[in-house]
C-alpha cells in the first residue's frame, strides 16, 4: 500500500491503515492507473503489443528448463505477457503482492474456492451476493463436501453467527449486486480476525478507485474485470489478487485447471484501466446526480445509492468509499412491473443491458435472489425494482431522460414515497419480474 502520505491527492482511495504490502513506487493512484503493469526496461512500446503466441521456442531442452526457472513462460497457461501484465497491474492498484487473471468473474471465484477449500471446510456467503455466486457455491461446491452458509443480513454479527468451527473462507461483495449494499468490509475483517477465517471480497462494483478492500483487512480480492475495470462492455475476465501465500497456489492451480484468460481480452482490460480514476470519479459524480433526481420524483417508491445523504448505512459507505460511491444504483417503481416495464420503454437513451460497468448508461431488472436467505428486507410487491449502472454521458442528459419516461407513468396516490415505506435509503428489492440471467 501506498505508504507516503504526501503523494494521496484526488482519485486516491484512504488507506485505513490494515498495513499491506508497499506499492512498488509511491505515486499516486490515479497516477498509478495510467503505468501499473507496464515493463520495466530501457525501451518499451507506449502501448504493449497484443502477443497471441501461446509457445516458445528454444535452442534445446536445456535451455527450455533453464528458461523455466526464470520463471518466463514456454506455454500459454505458464502466463502470456498482456495477462502477466494485467494481473502486475491489479495486484498494485488493489494493493497485492499478485493476482492470477481468469477467462471470466466467475472463473476467478471458482478457482480460488477450488484451490483454498477441501471437503469438511465451510464458507460463509455474505447476505446479498451476486446470485451465481451463490448458485455456485451451494450448487456445486456443496458437492464435494463443502459447507456453505449464507448470512442472515449484512453485518459483521450474522457473519459471526453464520460460520461454524470450520469456516475457512468468508466472502462478501464491496457493494452488493443487486442490493447495493455497502459492506463494513473493516468490521467484518476484525470480527472473523480470531478464528483465523480468509475474508474475500469481490470488489467489482467499487473497483480499487473507490476502495481497496486489502487496507480494510480482506485477504483476497476479486474482480468481474471485464465490468469496470474494462469499462467498455468489449472483454469477459476476471482476477483475484492477493497476499502471496494465497496467491502463489492459486497459480499454480490455475496451471492445472486451466481457466486462462486470452492476451485480446486482457489488453483490452489492462487499457480500460488506464481511465479507471476519472471514469469511477465521474461515474460517481453522475449517478449521485441521477439518484437525487429519482428521490423527488413522485413514480419512485424507493432509490438504493449509498451516496445519497440519507442513504441507509451511509456511515459505512463513507468509510469504506470515501472517494465517491459508485456507478451503480437501485430504485423501486410505483405501479410494479407494468410500470417498470413501460419505463424503460419510454427512455430514449437508456437501453436495457444485462451487464454493467461501462461507459454508456444501461438499465435492467436485478438478477433474482437464488434462494431465500439473501438477508435483504422483503418489500412492497407493487413496486418493481430497476438497477442501474449509469456511464459518462451528461448527468443532465440522463435526467431529462429519465424524467421524460417517469412523467408519462401513471402515479399511484397510495404509492408516494411517503406512504410506500419507501425512503432514499430503503433496503428492498423486487422478487416478481425480473429475468434471472442478468450479471
Ligand atoms: C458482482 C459480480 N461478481 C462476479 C460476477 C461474475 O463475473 P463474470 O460474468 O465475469 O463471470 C458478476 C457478473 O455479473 C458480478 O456482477
Amino acid at each position: 500500500m501506498n505508504g507516503n502520505r504526501d503523494h494521496v491527492s484526488e482519485g486516491e482511495p484512504d488507506d485505513h491503515g490494515a498495513g499491506h504490502p508497499a506499492a512498488p513506487w509511491d505515486a499516486t493512484f490515479r497516477t498509478r492507473t495510467v503505468h501499473a503493469g507496464q515493463s520495466d526496461g530501457p525501451v518499451r512500446p507506449v502501448s504493449a503489443p497484443i502477443e497471441f503466441g501461446t509457445s516458445y521456442a528454444f535452442a534445446d531442452a536445456a535451455t527450455a528448463d533453464s528458461v523455466a526457472q526464470t520463471g518466463a513462460p514456454l506455454y500459454a497457461r505458464d502466463g502470456m505477457p498482456n495477462v502477466r501484465a494485467l494481473e502486475r497491474a491489479v495486484a498494485d492498484l488493489e494493493g497485492a503482492d499478485d493476482a492470477v487473471a481468469t477467462a471470466s468473474g466467475m472463473a476467478a471465484l471458482s478457482l480460488t474456492m477450488l484451490t483454498l477449500l477441501s471437503a469438511g471446510d465451510h464458507v460463509v456467503l455474505n447476505a446479498g451476493c451476486y446470485q451465481d455466486t451463490v448458485s455456485l457455491l451451494e450448487g456445486h461446491f456443496t458437492r464435494f463436501g463443502v459447507g456453505v452458509t449464507v448470512a442472515e443480513r449484512n453485518d459483521p454479527d450474522a457473519v459471526l453467527a453464520a460460520m461454524t468451527p470450520t469456516t475457512r473462507i468468508v466472502f462478501s461483495e464491496t457493494i452488493t449486486n443487486p442490493g447495493i449494499v455497502v459492506t463494513d468490509i473493516a468490521a467484518i475483517a476484525r470480527a472473523l480476525r480470531p478464528s483465523g477465517a480468509l475474508l474475500a471480497i469481490d470488489n467489482t462494483f467499487a473497483t480499487p478507485a473507490l476502495c481497496r478492500p486489502l487496507t480494510h483487512g480482506a485477504d483476497l480480492v476479486l474482480h468481474s474485470a471485464g465490468k469496470f475495470l474494462g469499462g467498455h462492455h468489449d472483454a469477459t475476465g476476471g482476477i483475484v489478487a492477493g497476499r502471496h501465500d494465497l496467491i502463489d497456489p492459486i497459480r499454480r492451480a490455475g496451471y492445472l485447471f486451466g481457466p486462462l484468460l486470452g492476451p485480446l481480452d486482457a489488453w483490452l482490460i489492462l487499457r480500460g484501466i488506464r481511465t479507471l480514476a476519472p471514469r469511477l470519479s465521474w461515474m460517481s459524480a453522475s449517478a449521485l446526480r441521477v439518484a437525487a433526481a429519482l428521490t423527488a420524483h413522485p413514480a419512485i417508491c424507493a432509490v438504493r445509492y449509498p451516496g445519497l445523504p440519507d442513504a441507509d448505512r451511509r456511515d459505512i459507505a463513507g468509510r469504506t468509499l470515501p472517494r465517491g460511491s459508485g456507478a451503480m444504483l437501485a430504485f423501486d417503481l410505483a405501479g410494479g412491473t407494468d410500470a417498470a416495464v413501460a419505463f424503460t420503454q419510454s427512455l430514449r437513451t437508456i437501453p436495457y443491458v444485462a451487464s454493467v460497468g461501462g461507459t454508456e448508461t444501461i438499465i435492467s431488472f436485478p438478477p433474482l435472489p437464488p434462494s431465500q436467505g439473501t438477508g435483504e428486507p422483503a418489500r412492497d410487491h407493487r413496486c418493481a425494482t430497476l438497477r442501474m449502472s449509469v456511464g459518462l454521458e451528461d448527468p443532465a442528459d440522463l435526467i431529462a431522460d429519465i424524467t421524460q419516461a417517469l412523467d408519462r407513468l401513471p402515479i399511484s396516490p397510495t404509492l408516494s414515497p411517503a406512504t410506500a415505506g419507501g425512503t432514499a435509503a430503503a433496503n428492498g428489492r423486487s422478487h416478481e419480474t425480473s429475468p434471472d440471467h442478468d450479471t
